[in-house]
């Protein structure tokens, strides 16, 4: 407990899934935590503040630098302090290059890697003020190994690899670190329409047996936003069940 007291978070995607979860996680080790999201940010503010956690819930679309600047100001003038910043946030695809529209892949690049960059954009010049923060942004099991049907998600998610990487170079003498997880299968509102016999190959694939759970790709983000992680930057973490090492 209160890994992160003292500390202000501000998470994307905190309206389901991972980042609820990640949302979850901070408030509990002693966070004031931003809950960012186009949806269900509100009631993921609600539960932390319910179980006596300090919480806000702030509408974000991450695809829109606007947005983005109207919810880091917000934070600011809330809690006087941005320390964390977990890039949850993103959108799915199942499709054959084939028949990807062009405006579906621009709308997978401009949530999954133009969200992200947006995000450390704004983010960074209050981190270089304050002389330190964390930056964790979520790829994908599919930036690593070839999937099937995920042409413009792989690329978006490669892009997040490479640009963690590489803005963490940047940064790294500044006390800054930036890192990726990329997540394996794991169970969360993401997979609502995929058919059983998909469930069963995703099982069958992964090493572990099981999907993964969202707190167990929370509990790596944490992690990496403590100081525990002060001297890990530029890696991505793969959190997959033994998938990627097979
Ligand atoms: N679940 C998995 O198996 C898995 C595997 C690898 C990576 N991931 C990644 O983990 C992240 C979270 O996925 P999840 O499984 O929790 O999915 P989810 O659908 O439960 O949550 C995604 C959240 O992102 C939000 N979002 C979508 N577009 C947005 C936008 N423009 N601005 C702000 N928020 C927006 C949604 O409203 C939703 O709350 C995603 O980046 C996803 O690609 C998930």
């Amino acid at each position: 407990m209160n890994r992160l007291a003292g500390k202000t978070a501000l998470i994307t995607g905190a309206g389901s899934g991972i980042g609820r979860e990640v949302a979850h996680k901070f408030g509990k080790e002693g966070a004031a935590v931003v809950c960012a999201d186009i949806k269900g940010f509100e009631e993921t503010a609600k539960e932390i503040t319910d179980a006596g956690g300090k919480a806000i819930g702030v509408e974000l679309d991450v695809s829109k630098l606007d947005s983005w600047k109207q919810a880091v100001d917000h934070t600011m003038k809330e809690f006087g302090a941005l320390d964390a910043l977990a890039n949850i946030a993103g959108i799915p695809e199942a499709v054959d290059i084939v028949d990807l529209e062009e405006e579906a892949f621009d709308k997978m690049m401009n949530v999954n890697l133009k969200g992200v960059f947006f995000g450390m954009k704004t983010v960074l010049p209050h981190f270089v003020e304050k002389g330190a923060g964390k930056i964790v942004n979520i790829a994908s099991l599919a930036a690593h190994v070839g999937l099937t049907n995920l042409p413009s998600y792989s690329a978006s998610k490669g892009g997040v690899v490479s640009m963690s990487r590489q803005v963490a170079m940047d940064y790294a003498g500044r006390n800054i670190q930036i890192n990726a997880v990329s997540p394996g299968i794991i169970e969360t509102p993401i997979l609502a329409n995929i058919s059983p016999e998909m469930r069963k190959q995703f099982t069958d694939a992964t090493p572990a047996n099981r999907l993964g759970r969202p707190d167990e790709i929370a509990s790596m983000v944490l992690f990496l936003c403590t100081n525990e992680a002060d001297f890990i930057t530029g890696q991505a973490m793969i959190v997959d069940g033994g998938w990627g090492s097979q």
